[in-house]
């Protein structure tokens, strides 16, 4: 998952105690794998839980853990390690910790910096459900976010105490995704984005159905990349075997008739949609209930297909339709069918590619079709080709799509 957001990014990443710190192992990896500059610095009490040396390992630089680190020649550690960093990022960040930064107690290295700091904190909060709860705890949260810290979770379920509940720390992939977002331009704030992926399934009876290779990967990303654009993103899925992107809604399917009926259920509150789910044009009549057996004369059986709805079109045809954008894979002449359907479809943008050939593949090469003519994008892999095209659609949002 290479994020374009990340790379070049100074980060301090701040470990305090808890259980958590095991996951900060593999969110460094990922931090250092989109190519952020990672340095490393903990409480005392991390260091009970997870070596500076396995963290000096992953992030492949010194680990600081004191105020008086000889290896800061002016004895300006707390200022000189966040001098260049774009963000100071906390996880896991404990109970006591969160109370030390609401108050401004600056008694280490960590708490130093954070007070010291010129540019944005992050906190990602890991405690047990009653820590969480508690009021005091509560109210250090509000006063945070009050001072304009960033608060990343916590998620809910099981902990390492054995008790279920709020206050576990987020997937190490999902605090990845919840810092690639806040480093991402914000062309989407404020905006409401509706999408459909996947492939539909259509059922000819209970174990046997009409689908299609659609991975959703292209329509996942877009997802994610307006989720990280700043957009309240609803994503309406096919069956695919894919993670739902942080901070995304997610309503799944199985066939364009439910696809449909969830879109037009959700739409008058959107003002984007984007359908890039490859649905299926027709269904049987009347699927079977039961399994359809074989006949001892080996007669085959026949079907009758009926048309699905036309999903785009049909919000498209709205009175007051959302900006409406259209995929399109195509076998082949793709500059043809890409305005015919454009046009048809009565959208103002369709993108377009060589489908069948993309289906499945992290890369893809796509047309942009719009009434004043088509451009080609360079092909790159699906989710920095998401985060282009969330782009190219928020330069094209009309002003009355704005929510007031
Ligand atoms: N689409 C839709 N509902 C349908 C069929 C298509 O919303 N029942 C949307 C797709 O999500 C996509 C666009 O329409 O954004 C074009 O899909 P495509 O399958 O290429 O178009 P069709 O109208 O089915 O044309 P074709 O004859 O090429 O299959």
């Amino acid at each position: 998952m290479a994020t374009a957001e990340l790379a070049g990014k100074h980060l301090v990443l701040g470990m305090t105690g808890g259980i958590a710190c095991y996951k900060i192992a593999e969110l460094t990896r990922l931090l250092v794998k989109a190519g952020a500059t990672v340095q490393v610095v903990m409480t005392e009490a991390a260091t009970q839980f997870i070596t500076p040396v396995t963290m000096q390992a992953l992030s492949g630089r010194p680990v600081y853990t004191s105020q008086w680190d000889a290896r800061v020649p002016n004895n300006m550690a707390h200022i000189d390690l966040s001098r260049e960093a774009d963000a100071i990022v906390i996880a896991p960040a404990s109970t006591d910790f969160l109370a030390k930064l609401a108050h401004g107690v600056a008694d280490d290295l960590l708490t130093t910096l954070c007070v010291a700091r010129e540019c944005p904190l992050l906190v990602v909060p890991a405690m047990n459900r009653q820590m969480w709860a508690n009021p005091a705890t509560q109210r250090n949260v509000a006063q945070l976010r009050a001072d304009g810290v960033e608060t990343l979770g916590p998620d809910s379920g099981p902990q390492a105490c054995g008790e279920v509940g709020d206050g576990r720390m987020l997937e190490p992939e999902a605090v990845y995704e919840a810092i690639a977002s806040f480093f991402a331009p914000q062309v989407l704030a404020g905006r409401r984005v509706l999408l459909t992926a996947g492939p539909t399934f259509e059922p000819i009876d209970p174990v046997r159905g009409i689908t299609n290779r659609s991975s959703g990967k292209m329509g996942f990303a877009l997802a994610r990349a307006a989720q990280q654009a700043g957009a309240d993103v609803h994503l309406v899925a096919g069956p695919v075997a894919l993670d739902t992107p942080w901070g995304v809604f997610r309503e799944d399917v199985q066939t364009a008739q439910q696809m449909h009926d969830a879109v037009m259920r959700a739409v008058p509150d959107y003002d984007i949609f984007i359908a890039v789910a490859a649905v299926a044009d027709w269904r049987v009549d009347h699927a079977s209930d039961h399994k359809i057996k074989k006949t001892a004369d080996h007669r085959l059986p026949s079907f009758t297909f009926v048309e699905n709805p036309d999903i785009l079109a049909a919000v498209a045809r709205l009175p007051h339709p959302p900006f409406c954008v259209g995929f399109a894979a195509e076998s082949g002449d793709l500059d043809v069918h890409g305005e015919e359907k454009r046009a048809r479809k009565n959208v103002p943008l369709l993108i377009g590619n060589l489908g069948p050939l993309t289906f499945g593949r992290d890369d893809n090469e796509v047309v942009l079709f719009e009434a004043s003519g088509h451009t080609k994008l360079p092909r790159a892999d699906k989710q920095a080709l998401a985060s282009t095209l969330i782009a190219e659609i928020a330069k094209r949002l009309p002003d009355t799509s704005l929510i007031s």
